[in-house]
């Protein structure tokens, strides 16, 4: 057996990488002795992430979590960045030097409910690299409020949503990706107002549903919180174009699941709020505030209630797609 046979006999492993709205935009083409990820245009999000931010950091995070599988099961892998268009995983001399197992990589997910109040400092967990910034969860709450208004009053956001939304358990999609009723933590209730609306765009969007809608998510910063802040390191900035902006997206996007997974093992929770830096308005006045450029924020907590964990594509239900 190659390596790439032992490796690809662990996809389900890997795949359990976080993306943005679960969309699981990574393709796989298993080669003699390469892997090449590369990405599905049918699941990338135009709408809502017209600049790919969130697709070349999700990519990084795929690429993350094939390399702590593969060295979970002993094999010598690296992988390559410098394409544009694709990640190659090749052979290496040594296997990849993390602490990470591939149990941790399966076990990980967003808690998007209610935490316990307390701060966390990035300083205070042990083992995370820089360019982590903290900000009391109530001072992004008016901001969050007039992001998920854009998020919801933008046509092509709304529509990405609607597309990707799992609300109700007899969707024939609801086991493979998209955000379900349950990962979002709603009730029944919230549930069938939430999708009404999203299904009665554009009438919706004129009777001012966008701020009722951004009005019920209200609270969710208004509490003694952290919102964390992971911001481009060096020269790297996300106004940077083309081929290095990608790759140096795509290395923070591995820093992202390195974050996310430290916090994991210290039973600290994270619910990134990306609309925060779709949201021109917002996304201006977090980049002042943290004076940096900001790549993705999350809330950091303990979450009150055990998360779901989220679905995924299976392999063979992948192939079938293609
Ligand atoms: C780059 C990126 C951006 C994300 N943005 C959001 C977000 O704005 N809101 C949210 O609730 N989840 C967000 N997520 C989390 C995904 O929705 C989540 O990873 C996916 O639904 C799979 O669930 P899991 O991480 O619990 O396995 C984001 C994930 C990534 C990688």
């Amino acid at each position: 057996m190659s390596w790439v046979d032992v490796l690809r006999a662990r996809e389900t492993d890997f795949r359990r990488a976080p993306s943005a709205h679960n969309t699981q935009p990574w393709t796989l083409d298993y080669r003699a002795d390469e892997v090449v990820i590369g990405t599905d245009p049918a699941r990338a999000l135009p709408g809502s992430d017209p600049t790919g931010r969130d697709l070349a950091l999700g990519l990084g995070a795929f690429t993350e979590a094939c390399l702590i599988v593969a060295a979970d099961v002993g094999l010598s892998v690296a992988c390559d960045l410098g394409d544009p268009h694709r990640i190659r995983l090749v052979a290496a001399p040594a296997r990849y030097a993390t602490t990470f197992t591939a149990a941790e990589v399966a076990a990980r997910r967003v808690a998007r409910g209610a935490y316990t109040p307390g701060v966390v400092l990035p300083e205070s967990v042990p083992g995370l690299d820089a360019g982590l910034v903290h900000l009391p969860s109530r001072a992004l709450a008016a901001d969050l409020e007039v992001a998920d208004r854009w998020l919801f009053g933008t046509p092509a956001s709304a529509r990405e949503l609607r597309e990707w939304l799992r609300l109700d358990p007899a969707d024939p999609r609801y086991h493979q990706d998209g955000l379900t009723d349950r990962a979002l933590e709603l009730n029944r209730f919230e549930a069938r107002v939430l999708g009404m609306a999203l299904r009665a765009y554009p009438m919706m969007s004129r009777l001012g549903g966008p701020a009722l809608l951004a009005a019920s998510g209200r609270g969710l910063l208004r509490y003694d919180g952290s919102v964390w802040v992971l911001t481009a390191r060096g020269s790297n900035s996300e106004m940077g174009r083309g081929i290095d902006r990608e790759r140096d997206l795509r290395q923070d996007g591995r820093r992202l699941l390195r974050v996310w997974l430290t916090l994991a093992r210290h039973g600290l929770a994270v619910h990134p709020l990306s609309q925060l830096l779709d949201c021109p308005a917002t996304a201006a006045r977090l980049a002042e505030r943290v004076g940096a450029t900001p790549l993705a924020v999350f809330r950091v907590g303990r979450p009150v209630r055990e998360p779901v964990s989220s679905f995924r594509l299976t392999p063979s239900a992948r192939s079938l797609l293609r």
